[in-house]
């Protein structure tokens, strides 16, 4: 199973004072050295999200990433044509469409995939047309799988936020969700990711979920690595995921 990194709480930190200031030699944290940090702890990959608002990553930061990153980028974006335009200049590895709401914190819930077919399928040709491998971050339910295969997406990534956020009885029937979906989305072809909220603890529980190629992981490693250091978080949750799976 693979690690993706989600580095924009790097890019959050470095917002927090230097909005509007990146070109100054003082403004930090450097963005790039967290991303050759992840790689050099054995990250497959690294993940940003351009924001419409622009609230941590910016435009100057994919393209310097995609100059220096060694492993592979992947690009979460809402399906708008302004950020459409820019991955298609970026060519990202892979680019992951989520759903994307000016008011929310993090990207919550999952991509209408069933809802927006009309929407989302002219996004999709332009980038598979460019090389670019497709997920969609969907809630695990059948239909929205149903809907990713239907748009001919290369991957989806399951939404563990509801899981990750339940507890006793709901923390079960949520993993059995996600155990299913992933079950569904397997038999259909899909490369089955998964992310949101998964942390150092829960991620024993991840591991109950079959056919997991990649994980995104963002907010615990970011935390972590206030405490240990961003090379120490990456090699921590990497040796957690290679931890027995059932
Ligand atoms: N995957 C997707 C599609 C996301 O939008 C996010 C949050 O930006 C993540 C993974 C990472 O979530 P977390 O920061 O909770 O680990």
């Amino acid at each position: 199973m693979k690690l993706g990194v989600n580095i924009d709480h790097v890019a959050t930190l470095r917002q927090a004072r230097y909005a509007g200031m990146l070109d100054l030699p003082n403004s930090e944290p450097d963005l790039l050295a967290a991303a050759s940090a992840c790689e050099r702890a054995g990250a497959h990959g690294i993940t940003i999200h351009l924001r419409a608002d622009r609230r941590h990553i910016q435009d100057q930061d994919v393209f310097r990433l995609r100059e220096t990153i060694v492993s592979k980028l992947n690009l979460e974006m809402g399906n708008t044509p302004e950020i459409l335009e820019i991955a298609l200049k970026l060519l990202p590895e892979e680019v992951c469409l989520v759903p994307e709401n000016r008011q929310e914190i993090t990207t919550e819930g999952g991509l209408d995939a069933a809802g927006q077919i009309h929407a989302l399928n002219p996004t999709i040709v332009r980038l598979q047309s460019a090389a670019v491998r497709v997920s969609l971050f969907i809630e695990p339910a059948f239909e929205q799988i149903e809907a990713a295969k239907k748009l001919g997406a290369d991957m989806v990534e399951l939404h563990t936020g509801a899981f990750a956020n339940a507890q006793g009885e709901a923390r079960q029937k949520e993993l059995a969700r996600l155990q299913a979906a992933a079950d569904f989305a397997s038999d259909l072809g899909l490369q089955v990711n998964a992310g949101h909220g998964i942390n150092y603890t829960n991620i024993h529980e991840i591991l109950m979920v079959p056919h997991l190629a990649e994980l995104n992981i963002g907010h615990s490693i970011i935390s972590r690595a206030l405490f240990t250091g961003l090379e120490s978080a990456v090699i921590e949750m990497i040796s957690a995921m290679n931890g027995p799976r059932q």
